[in-house]
């Protein structure tokens, strides 16, 4: 039995001590959000936040996060207002919207450690977050825009 909290809420799984954590996230908590692209740890569409920072949910097992605090896009922010979601939505960043919840899962670890961001912290931190749409002009744009909200209201 594993233990872990999604985004705030306790869950226990009893699958195997392998088993990626993307999988329980979608197949046993029913949260669909993060999304299968790879499952080799190269594209990011599966990022989700392990006690706080952005990891790969694809390459990580189950055993390794026991009693760790998981959030994925679902509970980044109650009412979908963290300072990216509404930035995303003002610049109309997604294309197909595929990679995007890695995308913001991504960009706000980035936020945290640059809250203003320049564009050689953003190619360092994002550049593992593939986009097959080639939104990244647009996705970069919406991440300096959520710098600017970030600061506006203090968060
Ligand atoms: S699906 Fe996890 S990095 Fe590509
Ligand atoms: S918006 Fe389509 S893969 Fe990024």
């Amino acid at each position: 039995m594993y233990n872990i909290t999604v985004n705030g809420q306790p869950f226990g799984t009893e699958t195997d001590a392998g088993t990626p954590l993307l999988w329980v996230l979608r197949d046993e908590v029913k949260l669909k959000g993060t999304k299968f692209g790879c499952g080799i740890g190269m594209c990011g569409a599966c990022t989700v936040h392990v006690d706080g920072r952005a990891m790969r949910s694809c390459i990580t097992p189950i055993a390794t996060v026991a009693g760790c605090a998981i959030t994925t896009i679902e509970g980044l922010s109650p009412d979908g207002t963290h300072p990216l979601q509404r930035a995303w939505l003002a610049t109309q960043a997604p294309q197909c919207g595929y990679c995007q919840s890695g995308q913001i899962m991504q960009a706000a670890t980035l936020l945290k450690d640059y809250p203003q961001p320049t564009d050689a912290n953003i190619d360092a931190v994002m550049s593992g977050n593939l986009c097959r749409c080639m939104a990244y002009v647009r996705i970069r744009k919406a991440i300096k825009l959520a710098a600017g909200m970030q600061e506006a209201s203090g968060v």
